[in-house]
């Protein structure tokens, strides 16, 4: 009998379960899961949403099933986690659910957010998984100064920051639930097409194009920006579940439990089923996650310019005061500046690749001024994670490139 275990991914296939997935079931070598479920929202053959070119192969192996499901009605998720005839069950659970778009209500927070990990959590209770690993988004202010630990208080950015912060209490206080919750820095990496470091990256790259500047707001720019490679998004998630499988939940918080501070509207505690009052002390085995760049704007803008050939400069001091009170007023200004040289840059490349889903189209929610970091001293030490790409060089961008470019989604010029 072998002894790997068999796992759940829950949601994702829009930030790192790709990633997960390829880890866990590689395409070449060998598999560190009997089995593997991956279970969301979108069809994937054929798929709609953006997939990268390596996941379907992954998909190809005997090993891997896909479920399409709707994950917020109870029933679905119950089922989810009833093994094939003749398999054992499934006791890794990774939970990459909630809603990423920075401008959804909250009610779509709370229901796509907030429930379905409820509905996810307290069925892998139930079933007694032995680990339950959450991947929280770097929706925070994180402080200026500090040492940026798990123990730092991080506030909740906007209803999207406010309701995941919120799902992981609701988590920490599932009785018998093996949660790890891993908090990440900014992701980049191959057939990543979410958040804003690769939306920043994309611009870089039409700047680069131009032979322009690339002009940033929120001068000097010493705040922190830092990163991590989606590698060891999933490498982390992997290591978090091997150490929780192995001490279990009273052990872990024992060692590594932090209180998840109430951040939210204490009458909400009443209008929402299943939130936990906010007296109510929740801890769980928290994991910050992030590359040794630690980078600050400046810094990290610095590096990712000089990789496409250009420079990294900020806006001027009337350009900063409209944006930091009335950001929307910018917003186009600054993309009329660059949209349409993608645009070109798509359609001359070889070959023109005008579908591609990454867009240089920078959002409110991109160009806001965002604190992120989150010292990952912690995972090293007590877990022993070592980064499998310690740094955001130039390096780690040309071999992203060269994936996207093999798989058309980058342009080729
Ligand atoms: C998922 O199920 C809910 C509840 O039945 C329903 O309101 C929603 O429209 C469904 N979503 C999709 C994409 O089918």
């Amino acid at each position: 009998m072998s002894t790997k275990p068999n796992a759940i991914i829950f949601g994702g296939l829009n930030t790192c379960s790709r990633a997960l997935a390829a880890l866990l079931v590689p395409v070449e070598g060998e598999s560190l899961v009997n089995n593997l479920r991956i279970v969301d929202k979108y069809s994937v053959n054929p798929a709609t949403t953006y997939i990268g070119a390596e996941f379907p192969q992954v998909l190809q192996k005997p090993n891997v099933e896909y479920r399409q499901a709707n994950l917020t009605i109870p029933a679905t998720v119950k089922t989810c986690f009833d093994p094939p005839e003749g398999q054992e069950p499934y006791t890794y659970v990774f939970d990459f659910t909630g809603e990423i778009q920075w401008d959804r209500p909250e009610k779509i927070q709370i229901s796509h957010t907030f429930n379905i990990a409820r509905l996810i959590g307290l069925e892998a209770a139930s079933r007694r998984v032995k680990a339950y690993v959450r991947i929280q988004h770097p929706f925070y202010e994180c402080k200026e100064r500090g040492n940026h630990d798990e123990k730092e208080e991080a506030k909740p950015e906007d209803v999207l920051g406010i309701w995941w912060h919120e799902t992981l209490r609701m988590l920490a206080c599932i009785p018998g639930l093996n949660l790890v919750i891993l908090r990440t820095a900014l992701v980049y990496g191959p057939y990543v097409d979410y958040g804003n470091l690769m939306n920043f990256i994309v611009v870089a790259a039409v700047y680069g194009f131009m032979k322009q500047p690339m002009k940033a707001l929120w001068s000097p720019g010493k705040h922190a920006a830092h990163s991590v490679h989606v590698d060891d998004v999933a490498g982390a998630l992997w290591a978090c579940a091997e150490w929780m499988a192995g001490i279990g939940r009273t052990e872990a918080d024992a060692i590594a439990g932090e209180t998840i501070i109430f951040k939210n509207e204490k009458s909400k505690a009443k209008e929402v089923e299943g939130m936990v009052p906010p007296d109510v002390k929740c801890i769980a085995p928290l994991f910050n996650l992030e590359d040794d760049s630690q980078y600050s704007m400046a810094e990290l803008g610095k590096v990712v310019t000089s990789f496409f050939g250009t420079t990294f400069e900020f806006h001027n001091f009337m350009m900063n005061t409209v944006a930091k009170f009335r950001i929307e007023e910018v917003v186009e200004e600054i993309n009329e500046a660059h949209v349409g040289q993608w645009t070109t840059m798509i359609t001359t490349s070889h070959p023109p690749i005008p579908n591609t889903n990454y867009t240089a189209y920078m959002n409110e929610y991109n160009l806001k001024r965002h604190v992120v970091a989150f010292n990952a001293s912690k995972l090293k030490n007590v877990i022993g994670y070592h980064l499998r790409r310690p740094k955001l060089c130039a390096e780690t961008l040309q071999e992203m490139i060269d994936k996207l470019k093999a798989e058309n989604s980058w342009p080729n010029l």
